[in-house]
């Protein structure tokens, strides 16, 4: 599995969101930019609805599946729920890291059991936590702290990556090195829409800072033009690889 940066193919950094109803509508998107993205996310959203089958329909398009599920249980649950995935064709699959460094090991362990190329990714902290929520939750400090701090952890667990949003990211690259997957959602090409994404980044600057992957979700799906959109977000991600800031 290459996880340097530099080394991963411009299309291979690029997973577009299939935040869609139902199967009609994820797999009529799907089609039409299956030539340009490197990576199609199911969240829980189609995958509740549809049920596994939906990734299998969509690995039949011959690109990888990512599958969001943002796993959180007990250590024992988590790993039978990564089990229970087995012959399912993904590619990257998240748990939450505030599940503890047992539940993280315990699900690297059940994934590596699986199979070894399922890239396993934490979810550092939901971008829709604010630093004013912390007291209520119980957490403390910053938010730049606690991703960090939940970063390092999943790397320890084992796993391969972690989601985070742009602002973590160049402080994670520093901290984590080469070799660990940063996923950055949030992205916004210049003069875009922010949607109801609060911290955002172009697709250069996100690659500048250190992301391996891009999660991009309405900027393509609801787009006049899905097909030219992922081709336009795609040309930037290789801007910024032929020239890095
Ligand atoms: O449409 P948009 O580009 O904002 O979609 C971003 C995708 O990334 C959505 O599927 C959203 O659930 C996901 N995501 C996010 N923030 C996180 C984790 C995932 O926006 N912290």
């Amino acid at each position: 599995m290459n996880r340097d940066p530099g080394e991963i193919a411009a299309r291979k950094r690029l997973i577009l969101a299939l935040d869609m109803p139902g199967a009609k509508e994820a797999l009529e998107l799907a089609e039409t930019v299956k030539d340009v993205v490197g990576c199609f996310k199911v969240g829980l959203q189609l995958f509740l609805r549809e049920g596994p089958s939906i990734v299998e329909r969509v690995a039949r398009l011959g690109v990888p599946v990512f599958l969001d599920l943002k796993l959180h249980d007990i250590p024992a649950t988590v790993a039978k729920a990564v089990i229970s995935l087995k012959g399912l064709p993904i590619s990257f699959l998240t748990i939450h890291t505030a599940g503890g460094i047992e539940m993280m090991e315990a699900a690297a362990d059940a994934a590596s059991s699986l199979d070894s190329s399922l890239a396993l990714l934490g979810v550092t902290l939901l971008t829709s936590l604010s630093e004013s929520d912390f007291p209520q939750v119980g957490l403390m400090g910053s938010s730049q702290e606690l991703v960090l701090r939940r970063a390092m952890l999943a790397r320890e667990a084992g796993l391969a990556g972690v989601v985070a949003s742009a602002r973590e990211v160049s402080r994670l690259r520093q901290a984590v090195g080469e070799g660990f997957y940063l996923v950055i959602p949030g992205i916004r090409p210049a003069g875009a829409g922010n949607d109801d994404q609060k911290r955002i980044a172009t697709p250069q600057s996100a690659i500048a800072l250190g992301a391996t992957h891009l999660v991009v979700g309405r900027p393509i799906s609801a787009s006049a033009d899905p097909g030219q959109s992922a081709r336009a977000i795609l040309s930037m991600i290789e801007e910024a690889q032929r020239e890095p800031i």
